[in-house]
């Protein structure tokens, strides 16, 4: 008699669009049952879940604002109960808003603290306590967060502080063995990137990394899934900048 391996289950957060929905699609074609998680997106997180479907994959879409420490607690609970548990937590959802310190206001300033750090700290506390043994957390920062540019401040901010969260989340899960590293994308052509930039700006952007053009979600999508893959086994507690050599 031959015995099933049990599918291991992906939770991608943020995975209506950009880089979630890419890492989503290509966990799922790398075997992973995936749980594609939106904030306000629904038909595109189902559109989503019906690209994986159609090519073979398994995937549920859910509805949680990562900010909300009762819904991630909810999406958690709704993993286990559709698939057993989760093996990968992809924290992907995230927001950016570009101000000088001196333009940033209180809302901008809430908004993005709520969502990049609060939102993955929320995740990570659920992912500390039920993660299954053997589990990987791959954490989306940011390339700012060595480049420092002008209006990024509070962005960055966040990122940085996703860096450490992660790396001390490497050491206090010890013994599970959980990988938790962190991924820093360098301008890729998105939604969240795109958005109220003049063209000339993406076009020197894009221009920067000696590669000489924007990361795709893709490019990005592919690291991730080295991460939860088998050859990301040894890596840990890492910040792998994937941008073209931006930095
Ligand atoms: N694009 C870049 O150049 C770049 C560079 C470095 C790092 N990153 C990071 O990569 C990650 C993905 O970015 P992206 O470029 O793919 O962004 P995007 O195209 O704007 O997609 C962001 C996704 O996050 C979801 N989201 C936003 N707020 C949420 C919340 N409170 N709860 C749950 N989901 C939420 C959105 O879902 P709904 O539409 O359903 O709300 C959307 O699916 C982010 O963490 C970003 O900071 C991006």
């Amino acid at each position: 008699m031959t015995q099933e391996t049990p599918t291991k289950v992906a939770l991608v957060t943020g995975a209506s669009g950009g880089i979630g929905a890419e890492a989503a699609k290509r966990l799922a074609r790398d075997g992973f049952t995936v749980i594609v998680n939106y904030a306000g997106g629904a038909a595109a997180a189902e559109a989503v879940v019906r690209d994986i479907e159609a090519a073979g994959g398994r995937a549920i879409s859910a509805q949680a604002n990562v900010a909300d420490p009762a819904a991630v607690r909810r999406l958690f609970d709704h993993a286990e109960t559709a698939f057993g548990g989760v093996d990968v937590l992809v924290n992907n959802a995230g927001i950016m808003k570009l101000a000088s310190l001196a333009d940033t206001d209180d809302a901008l300033f809430d908004q993005t603290i709520a969502v990049n750090l609060k939102g993955v700290f929320n995740t990570l506390r659920e992912a500390a306590r039920r993660l299954r043994d053997g589990g990987r957390i791959i954490n989306l920062s940011s390339s700012v967060v060595g480049l420092r540019p002008e209006t990024y401040g509070v962005y960055a901010a966040s990122k940085a502080a996703v860096e450490t969260l992660g790396e001390i989340l490497t050491k206090e899960l010890r013994g599970r063995n959980i990988t938790v590293n962190a991924i820093a994308p360098g301008p890729t052509a998105t939604k969240l990137f795109l958005d109220g930039k003049p063209v000339e700006a993406v076009e020197r952007l894009a221009k920067a990394p000696p590669l000489e053009r924007l990361g795709r979600p893709e490019d990005i999508a592919a690291t991730i899934a080295f991460l939860a893959g088998p050859d990301g086994a040894w890596v840990n507690g890492q910040v792998l900048r994937v941008n073209g050599g931006i930095i």
